[in-house]
């Protein structure tokens, strides 16, 4: 019999706003141990701030959430190095509390920055780097930490899909591995097919759960058709939203108007 999962993360009828502004009402859902679970949504729908709600930098104003992990990697959608320090020196500064030995340090920072294809940046300042390395530098680091889980924010956003290919293919096998549970946000359908063991797809603001699909590891594959069609099928519980919100829009703009 298969064993029961524990759930790092749990909400329960949770609302937020901001101001009159309602982000997020009555989201539930919850985030399996050792699971790649992502979520889909328009950009505002309210994807940071379930993040930064999950990474207790964020209030709710109704609602419970249950946090059972005690550490957490934060991937922002901004990477955010420091700037005075090199590619391999960002790494081993926050490795400096757990592995107090200078060379294994750097052989762990360095094993990160190999698997994001960085290995021959790792002296580079992060303004001598373009966007999307820099979130490869913040992918390398959150992954170094060893965390329970990992919150990431659109890492490879600004990352051409080519490339986007090789370091899913990285990254899902240290997540296999090594057993992590991540939280992957995203407004890119393929990368979320790619990667994760369970797709929430969220609705426009105000955010709630619109769908909730499993993907198995063969679907999990460019070149099965059943990966195009769940593409697809999601574009268009997208475009359903994008339509939703567009009329929301409008229903205000008349009110204002009148
Ligand atoms: N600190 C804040 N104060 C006021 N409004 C905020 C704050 N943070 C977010 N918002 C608003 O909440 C909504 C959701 O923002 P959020 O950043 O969570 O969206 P998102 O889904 O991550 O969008 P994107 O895909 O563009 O990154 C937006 O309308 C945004 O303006
Ligand atoms: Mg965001």
């Amino acid at each position: 019999m298969k064993e029961k999962r524990k759930t790092l993360v749990k909400f329960s009828g949770v609302h937020k706003r901001f101001g009159s502004l309602q982000v997020i009402k009555d989201l539930n859902f919850k985030v399996p141990e050792g699971e790649v679970v992502s979520f889909i949504g328009l950009s505002g729908c309210g994807k940071s701030t379930t993040l930064r709600i999950i990474a207790g930098l964020e209030e709710v104003n109704k609602g419970t959430v249950e946090r059972k992990f005690d550490n957490l990697g934060f991937i922002f959608q901004e990477p955010r190095l420091l700037p005075w320090k090199t590619v391999l020196d960002n790494i081993c500064f926050v490795l400096k509390d757990r592995i107090p030995n200078k060379v294994e340090r750097q052989e762990i920072a360095l094993h990160y920055l190999n698997l994001m294809e960085l290995t021959q940046f790792k002296d580079y300042y992060p303004a001598q780097l373009s966007g999307g390395m820099k979130s490869r530098v913040s992918v390398a680091r959150a992954l170094a930490i060893d965390p329970d889980i990992i919150l990431m924010d659109e890492p490879f956003s600004d990352i051409d899909f080519p490339l986007r290919l090789v370091l899913i293919d990285s990254l899902k096998d240290i997540l296999e591995k090594e057993s992590k549970t991540v939280i992957y946000v995203t407004h890119d359908i393929r990368d979320a097919l790619l990667l994760s063991d369970r797709i929430y797809v969220l609705t426009a603001r105000p955010m709630q759960l619109k769908e909730e699909l499993f993907i198995s590891e063969e679907v999990r594959d460019i070149n099965n058709p059943k990966f195009s069609e769940l593409e697809r099928y999601v574009i268009n519980l997208l475009k359903e939203e994008l339509e939703i919100k567009r009329l929301d829009e409008m229903r205000v703009e008349s009110i204002v108007i009148k």
